[in-house]
């Protein structure tokens, strides 16, 4: 499996004629008019408008994935003093253009985010990690976790990605999420996050994700 992995990934590199085109601010302008699309009630809309508002909703909604045990950086309890700095960062190189966002609302709550980062040297720029993928506790197993990663495929495409990678915590099943959508795992760090005192509980498990090309 690895192995067809890494000569897809060879096959892809090459193939390029021309080095991919990153997310120039017409392309992103241009996106977001063509959403927000409603399915279910369920908004989703790539890099929304930065606010305030924004703000203290990504904050609370990672706060309550963290404290319902989900995998996203912070240990329970949530302390959103913590949380918040790295909400308004991400947010802030998302207003400068630099990474993206997908933003799942219901009635103008947030209820689900996954976000793209970028690599800027000339051989990764083909690529980007995608980071930050939750969804509320309330709104989990009902498809929206799905719609989200191929809104942020979608839009990975447009920004001229073809290689997308993540890493997520072991031991939750995510590997079969992320599987469900395309991506392989291609390594393991042990111990590799500190989920509890115990060095050794949780593994982070790297996975990677080649993108169809699109006209
Ligand atoms: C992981 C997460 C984003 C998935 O979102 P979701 O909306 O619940 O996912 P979907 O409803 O689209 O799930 C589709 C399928 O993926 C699989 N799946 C989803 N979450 C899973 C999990 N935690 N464990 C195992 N399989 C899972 C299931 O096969 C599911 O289909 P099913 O419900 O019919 O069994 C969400 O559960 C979440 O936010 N978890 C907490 C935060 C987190 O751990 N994020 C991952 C960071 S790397």
């Amino acid at each position: 499996m690895l192995g067809a992995l890494a000569s897809e990934l060879m096959r892809t590199i090459f193939a390029r004629a021309t080095p991919p085109r990153l997310g120039s601010i017409s392309e992103t302008s241009e996106y977001d008019h063509a959403v927000p699309t409603a399915t279910n009630g369920v908004s989703l809309r790539a890099d929304p408008p930065i606010d305030q508002r924004l703000e203290d909703q990504f904050t609370a909604l990672w706060a309550r994935v963290v404290d319902a045990g989900g995998a996203v950086n912070f240990r329970p309890p949530a302390n959103e003093a913590e949380i918040r700095p790295v909400v308004r960062a991400r947010l802030a190189r998302v207003d400068e253009g630099s990474d993206h966002l997908v933003a799942a609302t219901v009635d103008g709550q947030l209820v689900g985010t996954t976000s793209l980062v970028g690599s800027h040297a000339p051989v990764v720029a083909h690529r980007a990690s995608v980071v930050g993928v939750m969804v509320d506790p309330a709104h989990q197993r009902m498809g929206l976790g799905t719609a989200l990663m191929e809104r942020t495929h979608d839009l990975a495409c447009r920004l001229g990605y073809s290689v997308l990678t993540l890493t997520c915590r072991s031991g939750l099943g995510l590997e079969t999420f992320y599987g469900s959508l395309g991506y392989e795992t291609y390594g393991v760090v042990p111990g590799g996050l500190l989920v509890t005192d115990d060095p050794l509980d949780h593994h982070e498990v790297c996975m990677a994700h080649l993108l169809e090309r699109r006209p």
